[in-house]
């Protein structure tokens, strides 16, 4: 941990202009080749003959980039992950009453494609330590109805993919048979799970590249990935008006210049990656010993994308003691924090009248003590110095109400 003496001197820095957001509004970093890129494929546009459209070059390439990454067949663009999520419940054809499993603690888009297809939610618990989906859970939830698994990789951590998808395998559909993992990977674009990327297990999973992730195709975009022929044929056609597959489908399409920009980003990715790792680790570690804080757990097996910095307040600080810590960070230090998420049916009454009856009362209670401290990528080894000895100052206020 840093000394008093280390904390003193990292706090005389000034307070960082602009301040760091808990999620800043770019969460990668953009350069002349981005720009480059983006202009060469609006030139090449401008040729009557060519276009923007249709699917062309390099959308293709920056699919088959995206797939050759995650180690996966295919890879399917779209124009953000809100869509992804909807084709992947879609292909699902889910009948009134199928049931599909997602954690209660996450982002609305998830649940949301649930329900637009058509599914019954049923709110799964997190794991107190990952935030991840928690497979003992599952199993406790499945009926003859489940039709699938949705976990969310939160916060840029991969969701434990082979037990969910263990447990998929030991209770079979009636009908379908094996109950299919899908992954909404919207914040964890870069991570690893057992020597695999994530984006390699289950059925399908989806990327966000909106402006906050940790790659961006000019502010939205996203993939679908799977191994799957038939989901390939499915998303692939449904994000084209559906017509191959004589399914429902409309426009989804990725531009070519966000394929551009992205196949760029791509190329970044790693080292972005590497960036968000030494931050976070080397954050840890001055944070080490301060009893208040539990850092993130990254399991021996996952490399962690560190998409948000998630810890935990003790129990006795739930609520609003770290609300106020949270505050504190913000307004004296300018360091932006945020509660990454609370259960999605307290926030959205849709999805809390749709779920009527449910309750994750062991989520609410680690959610009351979760909070998410900025970090990026081109934040400077001062910037993360001075957000650890912040923490450590404010804990230590704190710890005197
Ligand atoms: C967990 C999660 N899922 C889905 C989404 C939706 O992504 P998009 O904005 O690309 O539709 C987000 C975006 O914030 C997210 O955080």
């Amino acid at each position: 941990m840093l000394t008093e003496r280390d904390v003193k001197e990292a706090l005389r820095n000034p307070r960082p202009e602009p301040p760091w957001k808990a999620e800043p509004l770019l969460g990668s970093v953009y350069g002349e080749a981005e720009i480059q890129a983006a202009v060469d494929a609006i030139r090449e546009a401008m040729d009557i003959s060519r276009g923007f459209g249709f699917s062309a070059s390099p959308i293709p390439e920056f699919e088959e980039a995206f797939a050759r990454h995650c180690g996966c067949r295919y890879a399917v663009a779209v124009n953000s992950a809100g869509p992804g999520l909807d084709m992947a419940m879609r292909s699902l054809n889910l009948q009134p009453g199928d049931e599909v499993i997602v954690p209660s603690v996450n982002y609305q888009a998830a649940p949301l494609a649930v329900l637009g297809a058509g599914g019954q939610i049923v709110w799964g618990e997190i794991h107190p330590r990952t935030f991840q989906l928690d497979p003992e859970d599952v199993a406790a939830k499945l009926t003859p109805r489940t039709r699938a698994i949705f976990p969310v990789h939160m916060n840029g951590l991969s969701a434990p993919m082979d037990e969910l998808m263990a447990v998929g395998s030991e209770h079979p559909h009636p009908v379908h048979g094996p109950i299919p993992v899908i992954g909404d990977a919207a914040r964890a674009c870069g991570g690893g799970y057992k020597g695999t990327r994530i984006g390699k297990k289950g059925l399908a999973t989806v990327f966000s590249f909106h402006t906050m992730k940790n790659m961006t195709t000019l502010g939205e975009g996203g993939m679908v990935t799977t191994d799957d022929e038939a989901v390939h044929r499915y998303c692939r056609s449904v994000r084209m008006y559906g017509s191959e597959v004589e399914a429902w489908g409309t426009s989804n399409v990725m531009t070519k210049v966000q394929a551009a920009v992205g196949l760029v980003q791509l190329g970044r990715l790693d080292g972005l990656i590497a960036s968000r790792r030494r931050l976070a680790h080397e954050r840890t570690a001055m944070l080490e010993g301060l009893p208040e804080i539990t850092p993130p757990y990254e399991p021996p097996d996952c490399e962690h994308s560190f998409y948000l910095y998630t810890c935990l307040v003790p129990e006795a600080w739930a609520g609003a003691k770290r609300d106020r810590l949270m505050q504190r960070m913000d307004e004296e230090y300018g360091i932006g924090c945020v509660i990454a998420n609370r259960p999605a049916y307290l926030s959205r009454k849709i999805l809390a009248e749709h779920t009527r009856g449910q309750k994750t009362p062991l989520s609410e209670a680690v959610t009351e003590r979760l909070f998410c401290v900025s970090i990026h990528p081109a934040m400077t080894d001062a910037e993360n110095r001075y957000i650890a000895a912040a923490l450590i100052r404010c804990v230590e206020d704190l710890r005197r109400e």
